[in-house]
């Protein structure tokens, strides 16, 4: 199992493997805007024969006026079912985490989470920290609420 950054190329692969886990999924302008734009920040796991089997896709917040500092957003994170607890996720959220820090010198992540999603929600509060910042109601397409997550990362 290979990790490394996300390339224009992974992103049919990247695409594929979000519609086969989440229902959220987005048209291939939105994978290639986050591609083109920040493109150190978002990472692939690849099987032996180069086949994509996760990937992290993220941007980034930056600074405003009204005082919002530099931050990263996960907008996506999954693992082909065959190849989950084997800590793929950990070490792609681990790997974006770090390229934000020392890109971007973002402040903190942020992410939103389906109020039933166990995996997600243990994922990323008992293994990488996370808290809950608040309960966005009705936040997804079908009404389930979101909890909206948020990491502190340290400073580069
Ligand atoms: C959530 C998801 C990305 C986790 O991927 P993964 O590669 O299996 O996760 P990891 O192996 O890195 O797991 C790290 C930790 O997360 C937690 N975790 C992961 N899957 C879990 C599960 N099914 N139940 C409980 N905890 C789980 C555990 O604490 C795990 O550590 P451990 O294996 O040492 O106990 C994967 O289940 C997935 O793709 N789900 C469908 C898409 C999805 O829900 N994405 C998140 C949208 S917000």
């Amino acid at each position: 199992m290979n990790i490394r950054v996300a390339r224009v190329e992974d992103l049919m692969g990247m695409q594929s493997t979000n519609l086969q886990n989440l229902p959220e999924n987005y048209v291939m302008k939105f994978w290639i805007y986050h591609a083109m734009t920040w493109p150190q920040i978002s990472f692939v796991a690849e099987d032996h024969m180069g086949r994509i089997v996760g990937y992290v896709l993220a941007k980034i917040e930056e600074p405003n006026e009204e005082g919002e500092v530099a931050h990263g957003h996960v907008n996506s994170i999954s693992v082909l079912r065959s190849y989950r607890r084997l800590g793929l996720a950990k070490k792609l959220m681990l790997l974006s985490q770090e390229a934000m820090v020392s890109v971007y010198k973002a402040k903190f992540v942020s992410l939103h989470v389906r109020k039933s999603n166990k995996a997600a929600i243990a994922l990323y509060k008992d293994t990488l920290g996370f808290k809950i910042a608040e309960i966005e109601k009705k936040y997804y397409g079908d009404g389930e609420d979101a909890l909206s997550m948020r990491l502190d990362l340290p400073s580069s």
